[in-house]
Parts: structure tokens; C-alpha cells; sequence
């Protein structure tokens, strides 16, 4: 190849990784964070040294760097000294194993025979809110999605404790068993964070298990200022954290954090296979990640964690967090501005929801609404200067803006908001 064709390689690549970084900026939608460059190159390494975190025979470095970023983790929610956890592919595994464990907490015989020895059809509570697979999870364990409570929401969206009291009456009446409560720190939609220290002492009151998805709002806990919103989170007997959303961590990358110990996950997964449990003194099956999970083979996730959180910090991740509340909140500002905008909840995180409703909406139907909603979402995006999504709220399409990359700025917002009413009035 001649010097002058690599360098037109090199420039339309450079241009590609430009345009990819710059979208990112202008991504304002799903979690896909811009991901920290250190993130990157850790995961090549790992590829690299293709450790197995599987079995501490088979991969000593990460499972000891595994413990130290879980210690880490556990220590950020103010969880004690004994809590424990694993790393897992994402906030829906993260979900699967902390249920999983609530699920067998009920009685002892579930892991061996089966739900139909339980003494009772079991049920999990969440808000209407939740993420999906809180429904997911409950159809692997054998509980079925039926076996998932939806409790209705307050006008900002969080859990109501007043009808999750009534729910969990009502069935325990007709026999069936509170197998765990769910509380969201970040819901999917609208990222707002449910009463934690409330439902904590609903749990304590039923005697079941208390679970939090933090997979969104839990790196709120590296923010002074913030940190008070997850107050009551280490409450709970387990959480779920998702470096891959809020920590920049590149994909995939969750974690399960325990309240009582490594212990408590064992209970639930632990085997010992011949080929991995030689007796060495027992000394080993601390570090066996395999015992506390699903997953055998594991990849070496652990690196890129550890090398994300000694990049930035908790001051680097603090300011990140706070930077995108308050950018957040210019944004709901302006549009509270913009008569044809409304904006649909409260800004408690990164997360903005409104609809576009000028004075020709009125006369519309819901349906129609909800088209124009998407029609404008649609434009925006087929433009390529922003990418805004799309959720359904109290049952009509809401646009949705998540900010979630270091690289995102107030004149990206301004450009948005640009772009929101051009293609608007376009409509
Ligand atoms: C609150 C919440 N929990 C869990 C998940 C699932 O996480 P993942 O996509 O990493 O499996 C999400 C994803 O958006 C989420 O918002």
C-alpha cells in the first residue's frame, strides 16, 4: 500500500472514531455511555491475558482484583464489612442473581425441589416502574411474570407505598408468600429514585427480602450532594450496580452487591465440581467466582472497573454525576419556557421527560398525540444531530432525554432545543 493510500485510511478512520465520539455527545437517549478511554484499553488487556475469573486456580489476578472492586462498590453504599458480591454481564443478570437469592431465602427446599415446595405461591413486588427484567428474572425462577406485583406510582413515578401495604395484605389473605420487595434507585423511564428507607421498613415489617436496582442511579453515591437521595440504600439485602451505565465502564459490566456476606450467595449457586475443588484448605472458595453466579468461564471484567474507578476517582465521578443533573435540569428549565413543550414528571437525575403538545394537539386523540411524539423523535433522529428517545408515561409516548457522556455540554442542549423547535414547528 502507498504512503498516500494509508493516509486516506488513516484520516476516513479518524474521521469514522470522530463521528462516532461526536454522536455520542448528541446521544441523549438510552444509556450508552461515552465510554472512558482507560475502559477501553483494559478490556484489550484482558482479552489479552484471557484469565479465566472463573475459578481462582484458573485466574488468580482477577479474582483478587474482582474482591477489591466489589469491596470497593460495597464500601461506596456504605454496606459493612461483611457484604460481598460479584460481578455480573449487566443490570438484568445482576437482577436474576439478587432475586435468585430472595427466592431461596424463602424456604430452604426451593433450590433442591422447586417452587411446589414452597408453602405458598411466591410473589415479588416492584413498581409499575421497574425495569423489565425484574419480570424476566421471575419467569426463570419458576415464579412466573404473574408472580411479579405491579404497584402503581405517585405523579413523579415513584413506588406508593400506601398501595404496596395494601397489595402485600391482600395477599397474604389468599395464601400467598411476600417473597421480596423491589425498590428502584433510577428507574428506567424517568430515573427518579423510590422511597428506599420506606420500603426498607415494609420489607423488615414482612420479613422478606429487600432488593434495590441501583443499575442506573447508584454511582449518585459518589456525589456529596447527591448521595442523600439513595439514603436507605444499605438497607437492603442486595443491590445492583451497572458500572457499563453511569461508571463508563465499556460493555458489559454489572454487579451484585450483598448485604450479609459472600455466604449468602454461595447458599444460592455454589457447587463444587471434581474438576475444581481440589481440597486446598478451603482457602480458595472465597475468591471462586463461580460459586456465585451462573456463570462458569468468566471473562476478566474486573480490570476495566478497576482501572475506571482508579482513573476517576470518586471527585471524577462526583463531578461527572453532578454535571449531568445540572445539565439536565437546564434543560427542563428551557423547555419550561417553550410554551408547546410540557414536561411530563421531575428531573431527580439525568433523566428529562415531555411531550410536544401545541395548540393543535388539543383537538387530537391520545393515539394521535402519541404519533406526533414519535414523529418528531423520528425527524430529529433521521437528522443525526441528536438522538432523543421515546417511552409511554401514564400511558401516552413521552420523549425522553437522558444525558450520559462526559463529552455532553450546555450548547449540545442548546443545539437540541434548537433542533426540538425547528423540526416542531415543521409539524
Ligand atoms: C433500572 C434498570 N435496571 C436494570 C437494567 C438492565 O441493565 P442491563 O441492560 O445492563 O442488563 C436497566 C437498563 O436500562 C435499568 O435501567
Amino acid at each position: 500500500m502507498n504512503r498516500s493510500r494509508i493516509k486516506a485510511l488513516v484520516s476516513r478512520r479518524f474521521w469514522h472514531a470522530f463521528g462516532q465520539i461526536s454522536r455520542r455527545i448528541r446521544c441523549l437517549s438510552q444509556v450508552r455511555a461515552t465510554l472512558d478511554s482507560i475502559g477501553v484499553w483494559a478490556d484489550a488487556l484482558s482479552s489479552v491475558l484471557n484469565q479465566n475469573a472463573g475459578a481462582w486456580r484458573n485466574g488468580p489476578a482477577s479474582a483478587i482484583i474482582e474482591a477489591r472492586v466489589i469491596r470497593w462498590l460495597c464500601d461506596l453504599i456504605d454496606y459493612g464489612p461483611a457484604s460481598y458480591g460479584t460481578l455480573a454481564s449487566g443490570g438484568s443478570e445482576a437482577n436474576l442473581i439478587a432475586l435468585k437469592c430472595a427466592r431461596d431465602n424463602v424456604v430452604e427446599t426451593i433450590k433442591d425441589r422447586g417452587v411446589r415446595t414452597a408453602p405458598g405461591e411466591l410473589v415479588i413486588y416492584a413498581s409499575e416502574q421497574c425495569h423489565y427484567s425484574i419480570d424476566k428474572s421471575a419467569d426463570l425462577l419458576g415464579l412466573g411474570r404473574d408472580g411479579v406485583r405491579k404497584i402503581p406510582t405517585d405523579e413523579r413515578f415513584h413506588i406508593r407505598v400506601d398501595e404496596l401495604r395494601r397489595q402485600i395484605d391482600r395477599d397474604r389473605e389468599e395464601g400467598r408468600l411476600a417473597c421480596c420487595i423491589v425498590g428502584v434507585a433510577g428507574t428506567t423511564s424517568t430515573g427518579v429514585i423510590d422511597p428506599l428507607e420506606e420500603l426498607a421498613a415494609i420489607a423488615r415489617e414482612n420479613n422478606c427480602w429487600y432488593h434495590i436496582d441501583a443499575a442506573y442511579g447508584g454511582p449518585l453515591a459518589f456525589s456529596d450532594q447527591y448521595k442523600n437521595l439513595l439514603r436507605g440504600i444499605s438497607l437492603a439485602n442486595s443491590v445492583t450496580f451497572d458500572p457499563h451505565k453511569w461508571m463508563f465502564v465499556p460493555f458489559a459490566c454489572g454487579a451484585t452487591l450483598v448485604r450479609d456476606g459472600a455466604k449468602v450467595l454461595r447458599d444460592a449457586f455454589d457447587m463444587s465440581p471434581e474438576y475444581l475443588s481440589e481440597d486446598r484448605g478451603g482457602a480458595d472458595v472465597e475468591f471462586d467466582f463461580f460459586r456465585y453466579g451462573q456463570m462458569g468461564t468468566r471473562r476478566f471484567n474486573s480490570l476495566k472497573l478497576w482501572m475506571a474507578i482508579k482513573y476517576m476517582g470518586r471527585e471524577g465521578y462526583a463531578a461527572t454525576v453532578e454535571r449531568h443533573i445540572s445539565l439536565t435540569k437546564y434543560l427542563a428549565e428551557r423547555l419550561d419556557a417553550m410554551p408547546e413543550f410540557r414536561r411530563v414528571g421531575e428531573v431527580e437525575t439525568a433523566v428529562c421527560c415531555f411531550q410536544f403538545q401545541p395548540e393543535s394537539a388539543e383537538i387530537m386523540d391520545g393515539p394521535e398525540r402519541d404519533g406526533l411524539q414519535m414523529r418528531l423523535q423520528q425527524m430529529i433522529e433521521r437528522s443525526g444531530e441528536a438522538w432523543l428517545t421515546t417511552t409511554v408515561l401514564n400511558g401516552r409516548r413521552t420523549l425522553r432525554v437522558n444525558i450520559n457522556s462526559f463529552l455532553t455540554q450546555q450548547r449540545h442542549i442548546d443545539d437540541l432545543l434548537e433542533s426540538l423547535a425547528r423540526y416542531a414547528a415543521k409539524l
